[in-house]
């Protein structure tokens, strides 16, 4: 609880005190995937336990293996569908049973509707606004933005209660700013067939903002903090055309190696970042401010 004072309390005794996270447990949703990974590595190097969740169980835990694999015995994997709030209560009584306390929460998981090849609704031209499929629009809301409003629903309690935690959304440079449609235009294609960014992922990214400063007042006097990171694309062996015309809206002119988020994540989760709630850190190579 905060000092209702107003006068801060005891500041950390050193920088590298202030990013130790040993003895907390982490959630990590959408954990399976490529930058779940990344987030768990970054919360086990500095001695955290890391629960990589994801409704892809074999995902999970093929992640938790490659995790423990560099630090032991810091990495746990558990399926889950966020979508559904029993299994995240189920989770949460699991969690609770197996470790007793859960002090982070990372909201990464998302749909990540291709801008290519849905099969669901066949080829590239699903992802147009005119013909974007009602079931799709869904389902990522309900991954994105749903899943991480049950996950904070579920979790934000039991950091409350304990006077602190910490809850990371993950949204993306396309929460602040509009997608460039000209980056994913294919050779050949007539207008209307001419694959787009999908409408969800903006939708998703930019409530995740919202819910960010929501969730940062309410429990603020409870000493929980949330804040959102806003990433730029990730480079994970794009075609070079695609690159290419990406790195001209990037003044540093290239998409984020894999592991170049750790340590933003290291900070937002931990004690680094104590007087920080609230915020958006844009980590874009500055494609926003351009
Ligand atoms: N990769 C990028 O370039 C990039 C850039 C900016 C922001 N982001 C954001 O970072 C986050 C992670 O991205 P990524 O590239 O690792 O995505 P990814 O697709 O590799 O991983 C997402 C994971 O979420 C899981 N998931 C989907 N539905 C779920 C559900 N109902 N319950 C639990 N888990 C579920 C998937 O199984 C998958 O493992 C996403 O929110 C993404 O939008 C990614």
């Amino acid at each position: 609880m905060p000092d209702p004072s107003g006068v801060p309390g005891p500041a950390p005794a050193s920088v590298r005190e202030a990013f130790d996270l040993s003895g907390r447990v982490a959630v990590i949703t959408g954990g399976g995937g490529l930058l779940g990974r990344k987030h768990a590595e970054a919360v086990a190097e500095l001695g955290a336990l890391a629960i990589l969740v994801d409704v892809d169980l074999a995902r999970a835990e093929t992640a938790a293996e490659a995790v423990n694999g560099l630090y032991p015995g810091r990495a746990v994997a558990r399926g889950c569908d966020i979508t559904r709030p029993e299994a995240v209560e189920a989770l949460r009584d699991d969690l609770l049973a197996a470790h007793g306390r859960v002090d982070i929460l990372i909201n990464n998981a998302a749909n990540n509707p291709k801008v290519e090849g849905n099969p669901k609704a066949g080829g590239g031209q699903w992802s147009r606004l005119e013909a974007f499929p009602l079931d799709v629009w869904n389902q990522d809301i309900a991954v994105g933005l749903t899943g991480a409003f049950l996950c904070a629903r579920v979790f934000g309690p039991v950091m409350a209660a304990a006077g602190r935690g910490v809850i990371l959304n993950v949204a993306s440079d396309l929460g602040l700013i509009a997608p460039d449609q000209r980056l994913y235009r294919k050779a050949g294609l007539a207008e209307d067939e001419q694959p787009v960014k999908p409408v969800t992922y903006s939708v998703v990214k930019a409530g995740l903002i919202g819910l960010t400063r929501y969730l940062a007042t309410y429990w603020a006097e409870r000493g929980v903090r949330a804040n959102a990171v806003a990433p730029g694309g990730v480079h994970a062996g794009q075609d070079p055309d695609f690159l290419g015309r990406l790195a001209h809206l990037i003044p540093l002119a290239r998409m984020a190696h894999q592991d170049e988020y750790k340590a933003t994540v290291a900070y937002l989760v931990s004690d680094a970042s104590s007087y920080m709630t609230g915020a958006v850190l844009t980590v874009d190579g500055g494609r926003t401010c351009w």
